[in-house]
């Protein structure tokens, strides 16, 4: 039998007497996008399979049908020594090859008659990486990025703007790159950090996403998580504060001004230049963790609240975002927020704007109300999605376990991985793996099917997979740690609260207090 990561939707050993059997004669339909698979077969089998559209025996024979009723299904067939795929489209003949690959690992070049019949449950079905906390080089991307189409995931949330890194070249705005990618140090006096993403870098990591059926959905989060920018140019925050690019982690409270102009040509400036970079149609305008601290004494903030009639801080959030996000959807473009800040209320948020819910005002019935009344949202909810959370917190049953599809109106599925805790390649392939295959089968697996005990006994097939790739994965008794364990593990993790520089904030919001309370009118 096979074990299949995500599990398709059906798979049946047909019981026929021939057998395809991979070897040096062995051809393949000329197609755009098979060269992946091709470099797959050369690593893992030493084998070079030719390219032959016309060949039928031992072929891999790929061909667009009108059958297929969606996209990214396919039905894959092995019959006469044979292997034919079907599908409506070139995604669907992509995922009948990544399904092809563990076949053909697990039978060890061999694939009896079988027949598989194969679609996803949601269209959006993601990962975000955060390359604002550590910045990861091109090379490290791509390798990800193949991992992401083996688990036939189909979005790259990119977070490239933060308080402790600026990544994306922006021409307006050279300072951005020049100061804003680099910081002194990291916590308490760990390592500096720096990098960023040239308008080349950019296209080539979209060109490379593209060649896999992964559309990319880049982050310009704002107005929180904006320190290295008003590090680069301090009239972006309410006092034109002169910071330095965030050396610690935990949320910032200095943000950018809702109220001066100025701000939101920025914005816009840098979103003119996004538009420009990914064609994708998507843009994450973030909306996380915006602290209103300097909102409330600042005198530009406090009169766009009185001219524009709103009850408070949380509203100007609220206006600020929308405007914002008209700016983008007048572009063509789709806007995305996390559903973290600013949405307390929501009578001044555009119900255009795609939520991508983290758990955030779940509990109070925000989430169900929005729901309900329309707006469509991305199930990300921290728990159990947060790839970043040590398994102590979230082991592998709880992630595999959760149902995501809370509503008609969740358009699917994503997992994040922020990285304040993962500085390199090593630590990032424990943290996804293999909590990231529970995810993408709650993502593309019929909801009937999902079984979580099944999906652990598949984990030797599946950890060969990851083999293949040569990711460092989490072993099953570090992804389902047990109550010791766990502990271990969270209280490591719990470090963290001392790098959140509570005492700074609080001094620092004294500060400002004192020098700015009378701007308040
Ligand atoms: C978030 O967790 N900052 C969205
Ligand atoms: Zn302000």
């Amino acid at each position: 039998m096979f074990n299949i990561v995500p599990q398709p939707n059906e798979l049946i050993i047909t019981g026929g007497k021939t057998r395809f059997v991979l070897d040096e004669e062995t051809v393949i339909t000329k197609m755009p996008f098979i060269d992946e698979f091709r470099h797959f077969i050369k690593q893992q089998f030493d084998i070079r399979i030719h390219r032959d559209s016309q060949a039928t025996e031992n072929a891999i024979r790929l061909e667009l049908t009108d059958e297929a009723d969606s996209d990214e299904g396919y039905r894959l067939v092995s019959r006469d020594g044979c292997i034919y795929i079907y599908a409506r489209a070139e995604n669907g003949l992509f995922y009948g090859l990544q399904t092809l690959k563990q076949l053909l690992l697990q039978g060890n070049g061999v694939v009896p008659d079988l027949y598989i019949d194969d679609k996803p449950r949601f269209p959006y079905r993601g990962f975000m990486l955060d390359s604002g906390r550590y910045f990861q080089p091109v090379s490290e991307i791509k390798r990800l990025i193949d991992l992401l189409a083996l688990h036939k995931l189909n979005r790259f949330h990119w977070h490239l703007t933060e308080d402790q890194g600026w990544r994306i070249q922006i021409d307006k705005y050279p300072l951005l790159t020049e100061i804003g990618s680099h910081r002194s140090h990291t916590n308490f006096g760990l390592r500096p950090e720096g990098g960023f993403y040239t308008k080349d870098d950019v296209r080539e990591i979209v060109d490379y996403c593209h060649r896999r059926f992964i559309e990319v959905v880049p982050e310009f989060d704002v107005p929180g998580h904006c320190v290295a920018a008003i590090a680069c140019y301090p009239e972006l925050s309410c006092f034109s504060r002169k910071l330095k690019v965030a050396t610690h982690w935990g949320v910032k409270h200095d943000i950018l001004c809702a109220g001066k102009e100025s701000t939101y040509r920025f914005v816009f400036d840098v979103l003119d230049e996004l538009f420009s970079l990914f064609p994708d149609k998507w843009m994450h305008l973030g909306g996380d963790e915006a602290v209103k601290m300097r909102w409330k004494l600042c005198g530009h903030c406090q009169d766009v609240i009185r001219a524009k009639g709103l009850k408070n801080e949380e509203e100007l959030q609220q206006y600020f975002m929308s405007r914002v996000a008209r700016y983008v959807y007048e572009h063509g473009f789709t806007p995305i927020m996390w559903n973290y800040d600013g949405v307390e209320s929501v009578d001044k948020l555009d119900r255009r704007i795609v939520w991508q819910m983290c758990g955030a005002n779940e509990e109070n019935g925000i989430v169900r109300k929005e729901l309900a009344a329309g707006r469509k949202m991305i199930n990300a909810s921290a728990f159990p999605y947060y790839l970043d959370f040590p398994y102590g917190w979230v082991d592998l049953r709880r992630a595999y376990e959760y149902e995501p599809g809370i509503s008609e109106n969740i358009l699917g599925v994503e997992a994040p991985l922020w990285t304040e805790y993962v500085p390199d390649q090593k630590t990032a392939d424990k943290r996804i793996f293999p909590r990231l295959a529970a995810i993408a089968e709650a993502a593309w697996s019929a909801p009937e099917d999902r079984s979580y005990d099944r999906f652990e006994e598949g984990l030797p097939e599946y950890f060969d997979l990851l083999n293949a790739y040569h990711v460092h994965y989490a072993t099953l008794k570090q992804a389902l740690p047990g109550k010791l364990r766990g502990k271990a593990q969270s209280l490591w993790f719990n470090r963290r609260v001392l790098h959140w520089q509570g005492l700074h904030n609080l001094i620092d919001d004294a500060r400002v207090e004192a020098a700015h309370k009378n701007d308040r009118k």
